[in-house]
């Protein structure tokens, strides 16, 4: 089974209830989604390889720590992913970004790609697959499908708000994958939406709504 891990800081769990709200304006609500992305990265990039470095402080020469230079990847499932990368990338700056556009059919749940642009070296990075809400699973589990199609290997997925569905989907198809939430909810509702969730991501982030 996928490791899951629910990172419930106090500063993210108050910025999540005001991003929950139907009061919380677009602009607010791409701030907050921007906020609590950069805040998860904390825990999220927590394994990042580090290697010797010899400096010099003003006293001495010191041996210390640096990162690695690991070839990092930040994979938004658009369109609402889009909002979390700048986050994750205002920590790593270095990462390349590859996207994947995928809407999930409104009859059906069943997700739908139709963009996949990647780095080349796509194999070789550890990838970031972030989304903000994880829902039936249908939509992370394609977009795994799609970056192990092309060789990727190593994926986390980061999601600010998951439902216990599609947590477990996730899992059973791909359990290599580990997902980092900032909150697992209740249930899905009848139309596939999380509860309590935060509404439609991608319509809030761009106000398409
Ligand atoms: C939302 C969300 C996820 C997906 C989650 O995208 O951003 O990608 O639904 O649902 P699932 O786990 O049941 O697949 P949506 O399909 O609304 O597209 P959008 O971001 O372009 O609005
Ligand atoms: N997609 C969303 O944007 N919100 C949900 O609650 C479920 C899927």
């Amino acid at each position: 089974m996928g490791k899951l891990e629910v990172i419930n800081h106090p500063l993210i769990q108050h910025k999540l209830s005001i991003l929950r709200r139907t009061d919380t304006s677009t602009k607010a609500f791409r701030e907050l989604v921007d906020e609590i992305a950069m805040l998860m990265g904390y825990e999220v990039l927590r394994d990042l390889p580090l290697e010797d470095v010899e400096i010099e402080t003003p006293i001495t020469k010191t041996v210390q720590k640096q990162l690695a230079g690991k070839k990092l990847a930040i994979v938004p499932i658009l369109r609402a992913g889009i909002g979390m990368v700048d986050g994750l990338l205002s920590l790593v700056p270095a990462a390349k970004v590859g996207h994947i556009g995928m809407y999930r059919d409104e009859e059906t749940l069943q997700p739908v790609e139709y963009l996949v642009k990647l780095p080349e070296d796509i194999d070789q990075r550890q990838i970031f697959v972030v989304d903000p809400m994880l829902a039936t699973g249908g939509s992370a589990i394609l977009a795994v499908d799609s970056l192990k199609k092309r060789g990727a290997s190593n994926i986390k997925f980061v999601c600010l708000v998951s439902a216990p569905e599609g947590v477990k989907a996730l899992q059973e198809a791909h359990p290599d994958v580990e997902i980092f939430t900032a909150a697992l909810d209740e249930r899905l509702n009848e139309h596939g939406y999380i509860v309590p969730g935060l509404g439609d991501a991608g319509d809030r982030l761009f106000g398409t709504k």
